[in-house]
């Protein structure tokens, strides 16, 4: 790792348009910059994101993305190693807008392109944070991922299991809908739940039966419904307590499950014998303080160290994307200008694509 190697990275596989300078060298790893421009208020009418809304601004945006990337690093194009772009799963759209803005540079500069796997860049941020080694558990919990996987090299990952329906971000924002709290849900339902009791409504733990790391949070949010309809019906409406007891319930049926799954996958990770075993987490669902009190318990009960990025480089950015670049270069990785833009991307071929799309893109 003597020479340092210096990446642009582009991310545009759902609704943020992102562009980053990485470096690394015989320190470790350096974000120069890191701009993400996101599209929440064009979506925001529809309840969801609107794949073609977010390819037509991914288009619109991602060269000035990039132009800032560089001017906030102080790094030219000529300083560059490579240009690293997200090359899927996403919403194909947004995904093409990237590869082609990348295969644009890489073609006018002569630079090596590298396409990256969105859900690597996410799996491989606790290296660039943390410096964290082979093989590390990580959990991926967001808006639009749910999944356990052993890291094991920079393109090896083996999936212990991951959602067959819905996302927990997701479950969130779909409880926060049916409760009229704001979105994005997971931060207005872990308010809420504060002032609630947990155990006034009682949730179902979906797949707890099944001894495997799948999960599935559609039947929370159905369940959600039907104790919503039961005491409008019953009381013609809801108090402010039941809205907080609500919400304390249904986060407290995810942090069960959540919870439940992660023992059993770290067991399976730990019988593999781990030199320093590490648990790291993200995804949007990990700020969630509840969650990440209680992973950090499960960890602490089975001697594991817990890990989770900032927050700003748990979300969807393109730091991850240029670091993950960077991981595949050294390697002397390198694609070509028929490089192909894949709505789905399984990070563990030998696994079987799990079911559900969800609204925010593959999850496979
Ligand atoms: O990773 P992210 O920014 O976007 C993708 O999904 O790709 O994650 C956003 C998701 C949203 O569904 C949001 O409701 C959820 O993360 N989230 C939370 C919290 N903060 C954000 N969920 C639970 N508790 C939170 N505090
Ligand atoms: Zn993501």
């Amino acid at each position: 790792m003597a020479d340092a190697i210096t990446i642009l990275g582009l991310e545009s596989s759902c609704d943020d348009t992102a562009a980053a300078v990485v470096r690394r060298d015989g320190q470790g790893a350096h974000i120069l910059s890191s701009v993400v421009y996101g599209q929440t208020e064009l979506h925001s009418a529809f309840g969801g994101v609107v794949p073609e809304i977010a390819a037509r601004a991914h288009a619109e945006k991602i060269d000035l993305c990039v132009a800032e990337a560089l001017e906030r690093a102080g790094v030219a194009l000529t300083d560059l190693d490579a240009v690293a772009v997200t090359a899927g799963p996403g919403l194909i759209g947004g995904v093409l807008a990237g590869v082609m803005c990348a295969k644009g540079i890489a073609a006018a500069t002569g630079l090596p392109l590298v396409g990256v796997n969105h859900l690597a860049g996410h799996a491989l941020t606790p290296r660039l944070t943390d410096g964290i080694g082979f093989p590390y558990l990580i959990l991926l919990v967001s808006g639009g991922h749910c999944q356990y996987l052993i890291a094991k090299g920079p393109e090896e990952f083996s999936r212990l299991g991951g959602t067959i329906d819905d996302a927990p971000g997701e479950a969130f924002d779909k409880a926060a809908r049916l409760l009229g709290l704001p979105q994005p849900g997971g931060p207005s339902v872990e308010a809420e739940a504060k002032a609630g009791d947990p155990r006034h409504f009682r949730f179902p733990r979906p797949l707890l039966d099944r001894d495997d790391c799948n999960l599935s949070f559609s039947g929370l949010k159905t369940a959600l419904l039907r104790a919503r309809d039961q005491i409008v019906a019953e009381k013609g409406g809801l108090t402010r307590a039941d809205r907080a007891d609500l919400c304390a319930g249904f986060q407290q049926a995810i942090v069960d499950v959540l919870a439940e799954k992660t023992r059993r996958a770290l067991r399976i990770y730990l019988a593999e014998g781990p030199a320093d075993p590490v648990l790291a987490v993200a995804g949007g669902v990990a700020a969630n303080g509840a969650i990440r009190a209680k992973l950090e318990t499960v960890c602490e009960e089975m001697g594991v160290r817990f890990t989770a990025p900032p927050l700003k480089l748990c979300t969807d950015n393109a730091a991850m994307i240029a670091y993950a670049g960077i991981e595949r270069f050294a390697r002397g990785e390198r694609d070509d200008l028929t490089l192909m833009a894949r709505p789905r991307w399984p990070l563990d071929k030998a696994s079987p694509a799990l079911l559900g799309g969800g609204k925010k893109g593959a999850k496979a």
